[in-house]
């Protein structure tokens, strides 16, 4: 027989995510529980927890990446798994939400995918999603459940501050603008944003109509939430050479990199790119160019201000402030 010695609080890690769920764990020094999981063989999969979790309150660190349909119903079959079993309370901590780019009917007859999976947790047993940048933040309202979409900017803000270099904060598309002067801000970079006016021409696909904003003779930081192909991104490296941009660094929360590294690592225009380990990145690690940043530590704060029913602002501070 297995018992939780934990108390009231389990945390899974999913496959997937059990580098991040580790150092997690290390960050507020408790367990993470690893899935049971069976794979039939037809490709069905039984998921469920080899310890109780009744009237627990239970955290899952997961990410529904690459590949997106597996790792999306695996966490929700989880999810359906710790309901039956009767935990208390589930928090799906998802450190990349898949599907949220089709956020809206961008065109007739299309499906908005971020609301079909927001009503799959929810009809699971989700009882709250703890998650970081969203691709676009109005998700938040799709869910009935309680949503808290951390800011990225905070780890970034960290890690730039500290560097002597003064850059001009860009954002790929009209849609990251907010986002990048939000990390503007936290750098206090006199404000200084420029935007590319970016144009989708088909999924996967876009085209660079012009760079609003002043970057000529400027280091600059492309910053986003998610770098899939890396081709909105390469672009606009290069649209920004163009108009005379100096050292080129690109940032952004959750780095795909569907179609490998190589491609920034050999493009010369491109000193660095800085992402977070939202998703799995061992794998890359030869990359010089490369350089990850850890949530790990962040979110195991907001793992405990959950607990201790504290204010996730608190912590906000404390990253302003330069306390990590
Ligand atoms: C789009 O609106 C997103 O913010 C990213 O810019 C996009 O998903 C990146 O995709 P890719 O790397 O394939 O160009």
């Amino acid at each position: 027989m297995k018992f939780n010695m934990n108390n009231d609080v389990v945390i899974f890690g999913m496959d997937n995510s059990w580098e991040l769920a580790s150092k997690i764990g290390k960050s507020i020094n408790r367990e993470i529980t690893p899935v049971q999981k069976t794979t039939f063989a037809d490709g069905e999969q039984l998921l469920f927890s080899n310890i109780t979790v009744r009237d627990q309150s239970v955290f899952i660190i997961c990410n529904t990446s690459r590949p997106v349909n597996d790792n999306l119903m695996s966490l929700l079959i989880f999810i359906d798994s710790l309901k039956r079993a009767s935990a208390q309370r589930i928090i799906v901590v998802m450190t990349y939400y898949g599907y949220a780019r089709q956020d809206r009917k961008a065109s007739g007859r299309q499906p908005i995918t971020a609301r079909l999976v927001a009503d799959l947790l929810s009809t699971a047993g989700a009882d709250k999603v703890i998650t970081i940048d969203l691709h676009n933040p109005s998700i938040q309202g799709f869910f009935n459940i309680p949503v808290d979409d951390l800011r990225g900017q905070f780890i970034f803000s960290n890690e730039l501050r500290a560097r002597k270099d003064k850059f001009v904060i860009v954002s790929p598309d009209h849609g990251g603008a907010v986002r990048a002067r939000q990390l503007s801000e936290l750098l206090k970079n006199d404000d200084e944003i420029a935007i590319i006016d970016k144009r989708r021409t088909g999924p996967n696909k876009s085209e660079i109509m012009g760079v609003l904003g002043n970057v000529e003779g400027k280091n600059v930081i492309i910053y986003d939430d998610i770098i899939d192909t890396g081709g909105t991104i390469l672009n606009a490296a290069h649209a920004l050479k163009k108009q005379g941009a100096k050292k080129i660094i690109i940032a952004a929360t959750h780095g795909l990199f569907s179609k490998g590294f190589e491609m920034f690592e050999n493009e010369s225009i491109i000193d660095e790119v800085i992402v977070t380990d939202s998703t799995d990145h061992s794998s890359l690690s030869h990359f010089k160019k490369l350089r990850v940043l850890s949530l790990a530590q962040f979110l195991g704060l907001v793992i405990e201000a959950n607990l201790n029913k504290t204010s996730i602002t608190e912590i906000y501070n404390a990253y302003s402030q330069g306390k990590f």
